[in-house]
């Protein structure tokens, strides 16, 4: 009876599970894409980083616990979240000129507030003085515009009586009784809101998976039940309790989540055989701050994109819109500077894969099969005092080499002993990168470096 039951069983989770190439469907948007902006909206946002005369810097979508607030105090300020200057369709087009292909919002962070009306809870927009769903009109220019929208959820709550962890500083009520299975039935509840009346769904982008209350087993049946409402949904690794820290891989074959998550950094080599996000901010924090001035400058924003695409990843970028629905003009101004360098160059980023040299002191590259050959892209950071860009080891006959913006006029090559080298005789004129594209013919195919077996 028991042979029959496990054979059963093992029938069910091979009808069940997904062959690599089906899995490769699902992700293919994914991988093309490349590039996405994050928002971290929510009741933080009227905090804007201050609570009782004190600033706060990091993230300060954890003022809550930053400055230890109780849930009672914490609440009213909702009665100061109305944001009459919302403009989700301006919101969409900002990060499709930026060339981002795919949104993510958070839903619900670490304090619970929920940003569409849900029939679960009272603590959600519908108790602002806004009374609406923030979620509904953004799903809409999402579709309107071709991008995919997602959604952050947290897995931990501060606000919910039964989440299983406890933290002094919430002034827990005499009904607050920690209950994981209420809990999850609750989160469940909700994810069925958002998975069945939002559209498609691009990613599910869990956090706040770290709390002992939160196990494994919770994580996989949670992971199942978000893609029995949506099947083609891609999960983020924070789903279940495998995510190696703020580097983000996913620690084995049988933890749940489609990618990893580096948080603030980017690998310096890709994570190996597992698609990847490295999600960062422009300045200091997620949520917005009113006092946080720390930008990052456009040209080292732009870098960034490069330097993960060529790593094999893609860069999540985040902005913190105020609690008024403004995006803060420092966010603005460098999507503006990253839409300009995409206009002309988005090619190198979208649908290309990882570089393929072992080392490339001039900058980054990326590349793409093309009619039977390789494009390769040179982004090039930092020129070499003899102007020659080497593609170290590289053996296989070059097309053609050309700056991407000026595609009529034909660079030369040269042929070293450590590899193929581009001439470039011409001044470069992007500050951030000035991409080259170099026809091959094949795959690359490397010389095995020296000093190597
Ligand atoms: C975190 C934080 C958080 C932020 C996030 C983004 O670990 O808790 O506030 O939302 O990750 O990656």
């Amino acid at each position: 009876m028991k042979a029959i039951l496990s054979l059963f069983l093992a029938l069910i989770t091979a009808v069940n599970a997904e062959s690599p190439a089906e899995r490769d469907a699902r992700m293919q948007w994914f991988r093309e894409a490349r590039f996405g902006m994050f928002i971290h909206w929510g009741l933080y946002s009227v905090a804007a980083g201050e609570w009782d005369g004190k600033r706060y810097g990091g993230g300060v979508e954890w003022i809550q616990s930053l400055a230890r607030i109780p849930v009672a105090e914490y609440t009213p300020l909702k009665d100061r979240f109305n944001p009459v200057k919302y403009d989700p369709d301006a919101w969409v087009r900002l990060a499709r000129d930026a060339g981002m292909r795919y949104v993510v919002i958070t839903s619900k962070h670490h304090d619970g507030f929920c940003l569409w009306d849900s029939k679960l809870t009272d603590w959600d927009v519908a108790a602002s003085p806004w009374g609406k769903d923030l979620l509904k009109p953004l799903a809409e220019a999402c579709r309107k515009y071709d991008m995919k929208f997602c959604l952050y959820h947290s897995i931990m709550d501060w606000h919910h009586p039964q989440w299983g962890n406890k933290e002094p500083w919430r002034g827990n009520s005499a009904t607050d009784a920690p209950d994981m299975d209420a809990y999850a039935a609750y989160m469940k509840g909700q994810l069925k809101e958002l998975l069945t009346e939002y559209g498609d769904v691009g990613i599910l982008w869990f956090d706040g998976e770290w709390e002992s209350a939160w196990t494994h087993e919770r994580g996989t049946e949670l992971d199942d039940y978000v893609r029995s409402l949506q099947p083609a949904i891609i999960v983020n690794n924070r789903v279940d309790k495998g995510r190696k820290g703020m580097e983000g891989a996913t620690l084995g074959e049988h933890f749940r989540g489609d990618y990893g998550t580096p948080e603030q950094q980017i690998p310096a080599n890709g994570i190996p055989g597992e698609d990847w996000e490295s999600c960062m901010t422009m300045n200091d924090t997620w949520g917005f701050s009113a006092h946080d001035q720390n930008w990052k400058s456009s040209t080292v924003l732009i870098r960034n994109l490069i330097d993960v695409a060529s790593k094999g990843g893609n860069y999540l970028l985040n902005i913190g819109p105020t609690p008024e629905g403004e995006i803060p003009q420092a966010s603005v101004d460098r999507l503006g500077d990253i839409a300009k360098w995409m206009e002309s160059n988005s090619e190198a980023i979208h649908g290309t894969t990882a570089n393929p040299f072992p080392t490339t002191p001039w900058g980054r590259c990326t590349m793409k099969a093309v009619n039977g050959g390789t494009r390769l892209y040179l982004h090039v950071f930092d020129m070499p005092a003899d102007r020659r860009l080497l593609l170290t080891g590289m053996r296989n006959p070059i097309r053609s080499a050309r700056f991407l913006a000026a595609p009529q006029e034909a660079l030369r090559v040269e042929a070293k002993s450590e590899g193929a080298a581009i001439i470039v005789d011409r001044e470069l004129t992007d500050p951030a990168a000035t991409v080259i594209v170099v026809e091959i013919e094949g795959r690359p195919e490397l010389a095995t470096p020296p000093g190597n077996p």
